[in-house]
């Protein structure tokens, strides 16, 4: 069985990324905005699809999505419960008392964070309480904020600390060059250096290639959150599309993430998606009817992806695909065999595409219930531009000493800024990793590294026995 995820929404973005998601998800498994099951006949669920995994199912059929919202600003969770009045439970809603936001500082973020660890692992913990068999996060929010970044980077630690066993998953946002904050690209680094140390996977969107997508899809110069979001949401939806509607393949966190993560470092995800159709974004007109082989194809296009690359040619590490529609798997293979003659892979890889075929749900009749759309999940070193941009943003400001007094008073820089230059570091050693894993020698590399560590430099027999 699928093992429970629970959703954890940290600042606006965070929350306003949630709400686009469960109002997907709603739709897919007949739920109304209240909870209220739409299901006439409950074996139509039971067979088909699982909203177990995301809601919590009560005596009267109403559903509570396993999710805990916090902000330090209210207005974008009032935002999300206005829009989905009593489907939320009260108790897993956080929001601070003073309620004036993180002013952009992720210190700020962070030291709420600490203040009020023991109420939030509470909160988590009762929630974990209610589930089966739990399997783990997934943590929405931005890493350019105060909050999302900072809050969101102090969870992290006391979730990777507390529940090391399970799986995190985060899905971060990173601003667009033309950041509307100067600090920015300090909280952006400091919150990069959690995602590598303590997240399983993430998966990375940035805001300027959601822009351009979004005044494509939506053919609207006035592109808003609530557009991007809902972008955001449909990789979402169908990365989650294996555990709702669990088949034998990818039905659980960890069947999709290994594919896709070759070392503990290496775990930023590129995701892509076309066509999207009315099945994520009612009304939406972007797109001809297509094959599965012209989807999977065209989910390799720079255009369709939700980060901005600055190569044509960049290494696939490893993909998953999730396809939905109508496919023959004929189309499959040949458009898996046509992509790896085009695309490069490092030499060390199984040069291997997983694909799903997920299942459309019952529920969400729409007119494009018929044609096929698909997301990629790409673990690609062109993630290395997002990277070195955060990098580059950082060392403009650092070098100059700018704005680290609104810092200062944070409780990770006592030591003034050390926590800074150590964070740097990280993303650095995790960008030169990305580059080492284009060569050849890599795996070779990795390898030698564990040994030393197992087995302390020494050499094995044919048995895996220490020579001595
Ligand atoms: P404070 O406002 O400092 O309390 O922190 P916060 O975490 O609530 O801030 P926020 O989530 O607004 O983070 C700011 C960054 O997120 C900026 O780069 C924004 O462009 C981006 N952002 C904010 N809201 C959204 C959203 O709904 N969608 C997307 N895609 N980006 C968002």
């Amino acid at each position: 069985m699928t093992g429970e995820i629970i959703t954890l929404q940290i600042g606006q973005c965070g929350n306003q990324v949630g709400k686009q998601f469960w109002s997907q998800l709603i739709k897919e498994h007949g739920i109304s905005r209240d909870g209220q099951s739409l299901s006439t006949n409950e074996s139509d669920t039971v067979e088909e699809d699982d909203p177990t995994i995301f809601f919590k199912q009560n005596d009267s059929n109403r559903y509570t999505p396993r999710a805990l919202l916090f902000d330090l600003e209210p207005s974008a969770i009032a935002d999300v419960q206005n829009s989905f009045p009593g489907l939320f439970n009260e108790r897993n809603v956080w929001v601070s008392k003073d309620e004036l936001g993180a002013g952009n500082a992720w210190s700020k973020g962070y030291d709420h964070g600490l203040e009020n660890q023991e109420e939030f692992i509470n909160m988590v913990d009762k929630e974990i309480d209610a589930t089966e068999s739990f399997e783990g996060f997934q943590l929405l929010h931005s890493v350019a904020g105060g909050t999302g970044s900072g809050l969101g980077s102090n969870f992290l630690e006391a979730l990777s600390d507390r529940y090391h066993k399970k799986i995190i998953t985060t899905y971060s946002v990173f601003p667009s060059s033309e950041s509307e904050v100067v600090i920015q690209p300090y909280n952006t680094i400091l919150t990069l250096r959690r995602l590598i140390e303590h997240s399983d996977a993430s998966v990375v969107f940035d805001n300027k290639a959601l822009l351009n997508l979004a005044t494509r899809v939506f053919r609207d110069r006035n592109t808003s959150y609530e557009q991007t979001n809902q972008l955001i949401a449909s990789v979402l939806s169908s990365i989650t599309n294996s555990l709702r509607f669990p088949s034998y393949m990818y039905n659980s966190l960890p069947s999709i993430f290994s594919t896709l993560v070759p070392t503990a470092d290496l775990h930023f995800l590129v995701p892509s998606f076309t066509p999207f159709t009315s099945d994520f974004i009612p009304g939406v007109r972007d797109f001809k009817k297509s094959s599965a082989y012209d989807v999977i194809l065209d989910l390799f296009d720079k255009s369709n992806s939700m980060v901005l690359r600055n190569n044509d040619t960049p290494v696939y590490l490893s993909i998953y695909n999730s396809i939905l529609g109508p496919t023959d798997q004929a189309d499959i293979t040949r458009a898996i065999l046509k992509s790896q003659q085009r695309i490069k892979f490092p030499p060390w890889s199984s040069s291997a595409l997983h694909v799903n075929v997920g299942k459309k749900s019952a529920y969400n009749v729409t007119p494009d219930s018929d044609k096929v759309s698909g997301m990629m999940l790409a673990n690609t070193t062109s993630v290395n531009a997002l990277l070195q941009t955060a990098c580059s943003s950082f060392d403009v400001l650092f070098k100059r000493g700018a704005f680290l007094h609104m810092y200062q008073d944070g409780k990770m820089f006592q030591n003034g800024a050390e926590e800074f230059i150590e964070s740097r570091e990280v993303v650095q050693s995790c960008i030169n990793e990305y580059y080492a894993a284009e060569q050849e020698t890599f795996m070779d590399d990795v390898l030698m590294e564990e040994e030393n560590i197992v087995g302390n430099g020494g050499m094995l027999d044919a048995d895996g026995d220490d020579i001595i």
